[in-house]
């Protein structure tokens, strides 16, 4: 049994600055040429659970991997964080992957989790607190995408941003470099910044990621239209769409779709929107960067590349930026 003293009644800091309009999101992007939705949208409760399924995935390595890089190179990832430092980390979620720098590091700094969803966030701040007693936690309900300014009293602290597993593909490299420079202004000049980036390979490799012969990736695609059936009154005939993933040379992406089988009208938030026998709605991007674009990018931003931290078979990059 679960022991969660108030935390999970008490409204964290941060919680009344977010709202995001699932309806209007879904008509403005159906209706372009180009049929799109926003991938954030594919996270809901159920969406949430199959991403966890799909990181267990035999084809799905970039979990995996990047754990496994976290676990061999800790030691040396948070050499350079220092007795009341603070750790921020960006999107935190579970912090499952966190832990494995804590282990090294708890006793010393503090921890400052920010998240969207508040449930994730307190059951995280349970569990943490209880397995590291001396933790300082301070979570921030939080868009990593539009971030508030840390409490005053960590002015003065050295901050190291955390930011694992690749989220940063589903970023164009325009939004990736405005959302590094968001960090820098949130860590500061003499911040650090540790974030995971996939790394190109193989494009069969890559298409398999997000092709499982499972299913599962398919489900959690079309899963974007259960919650529009759901919470938007919309009318998508799930037999009538079909799950596609491709590697995009050019951009360098993995490219998520939802494929109409058909000719059809669907009803969605009140519009009505037609698809032509095999159009597409793009529902994500995924983009993969080589260690040297990736710097680029990042240099961009304001940031200087410093150690990088890879596993043997090169399918994932764990990055220093200073
Ligand atoms: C959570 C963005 C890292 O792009 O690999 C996995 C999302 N989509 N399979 C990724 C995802 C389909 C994932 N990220």
């Amino acid at each position: 049994m679960r022991h969660v003293p108030n935390l999970e009644t008490l409204p964290l800091p941060g919680t009344t600055a977010l709202a995001d309009d699932f309806g209007a999101s879904v008509i403005e992007g159906l209706s372009r040429p180009q049929k799109t939705l926003p991938c954030r949208f594919l996270y809901d409760a159920r969406g949430s659970s199959l991403f966890e399924e799909i990181t267990e995935l035999p084809e799905y390595y970039p979990t995996r991997t990047e754990i496994g890089i976290l676990k061999q190179c800790a030691a040396e990832i948070v050499d350079g964080i220092s007795s009341g430092d603070v750790l921020v980390e960006f999107g935190s979620g579970s912090s499952l992957k966190t832990e494995i720098l804590l282990d090294h590091i708890a006793g010393r700094v503090t921890y400052m989790p920010l998240d969207v969803s508040e449930s994730a966030l307190s059951e995280a701040t349970a569990r943490l607190q209880g397995r590291y007693p001396a933790l300082d936690i301070r979570p921030l309900v939080a868009d990593f995408s539009n971030l508030p300014e840390l409490p005053d009293e960590f002015a003065g602290s050295n901050k190291t941003g955390f930011f694992p597993g690749s989220t940063i593909g589903n970023l164009s490299p325009n939004e990736a470099v405005a959302l590094l420079r968001s960090f820098r202004n949130v860590l500061g000049d003499r911040g650090r910044l540790i974030i995971g980036v996939d790394l190109k390979k193989d494009p069969r490799v890559l298409v398999n990621a997000y092709n499982d012969s499972a299913g599962v990736t398919a489900e959690f695609n079309l899963n974007l239209l259960v919650r529009i059936n759901r919470e938007l009154a919309g009318t998508f005939d799930l037999a009538a769409f079909r799950h596609k993933a491709l590697y995009n040379p050019r951009a360098g992406r993995i490219e998520m779709h939802l494929v109409s089988d058909r000719v059809q009208d669907v009803m969605a938030a009140g519009s009505r929107f037609h698809f032509s026998q095999g159009e597409t709605i793009h529902t994500e991007n995924s983009y993969k960067y080589a260690v040297s674009e990736f710097r680029e990018l990042a240099s961009k931003a304001g940031w200087k590349p410093k150690r990088l931290w890879t596993d043997a078979g090169e399918q994932f990059s764990v990055h220093e930026l200073i």
